[in-house]
């Protein structure tokens, strides 16, 4: 089983990258083959509704975001982790999302599995806000949850902790490293 690990923030070793390391271990423990990509080291233009896509199924622009397409095709499991940023995922991650729309196209105009074949496959979100509010989370988890389903992955839950600000302050949160831990498992397990 492969899983792949998308890190959203632009701050290495920060709240989400050690979060999303714990998910990968516990993935690992279990046997499963896992790869960590980070967005900010990529170079991805975002989507320019040019609609090539809409008849090649595939995007034009020839970036780091055909290895994207590649890695996402090749996983079993999906680890999406990014920090709250205005009230959404951070740019880094939101622009990877929006390339998605050539794996829409594939799917929807063109009736193709939008990754390729018809495995199951599973998707986790893993996110921290500075914040306490109520709805910190809402517009990150609908924008993850429709990704996941427009591309067939299945949504399998999310990690979310609020009140986390400073880089590396998850890490006073061990029981919070402990339940990323335990989703890696559990998701490489079932
Ligand atoms: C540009 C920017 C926007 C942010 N917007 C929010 C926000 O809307 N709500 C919030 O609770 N925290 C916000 N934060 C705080 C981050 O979510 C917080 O510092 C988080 O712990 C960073 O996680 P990371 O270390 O994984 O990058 C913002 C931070 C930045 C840099």
């Amino acid at each position: 089983m492969r899983v792949l690990g998308i890190a959203g923030s632009p701050r290495r070793g920060g709240n989400t990258d050690l979060l999303l390391a714990e998910v990968m271990k516990g993935a690992a423990s279990r046997g499963a083959e896992v790869k960590t990509i980070v967005l900010n080291d990529l170079k991805i233009t975002p989507c320019q509704h040019c609609d090539a896509c809409l008849e090649a199924g595939r995007c034009r622009l020839d970036d780091d975001m055909q290895m994207v397409y590649t890695e996402l095709e090749q996983a079993d499991r999906v680890v999406l982790a990014s920090p709250i940023q205005f009230m959404g995922p951070s740019a880094q991650m939101k622009l990877m999302i929006d390339r998605c729309q050539a794996l829409w196209a594939r799917k929807y105009v063109l009736k193709r599995p939008p990754l390729n074949d018809r495995r199951e496959r599973k998707g986790l979100f893993v996110s921290v806000g500075a914040l306490r509010k109520a709805d910190l989370f809402t517009p990150a988890l609908t924008i993850v949850k429709t990704l996941f389903r427009v591309i067939d992955i299945t949504y399998a839950g999310e990690l979310l902790f609020p009140g986390i600000d400073e880089r590396g302050a998850i890490a006073r949160h061990p029981e919070a490293l402990r339940q990323a831990f335990l989703a890696g498992q559990k998701l490489a397990s079932g």
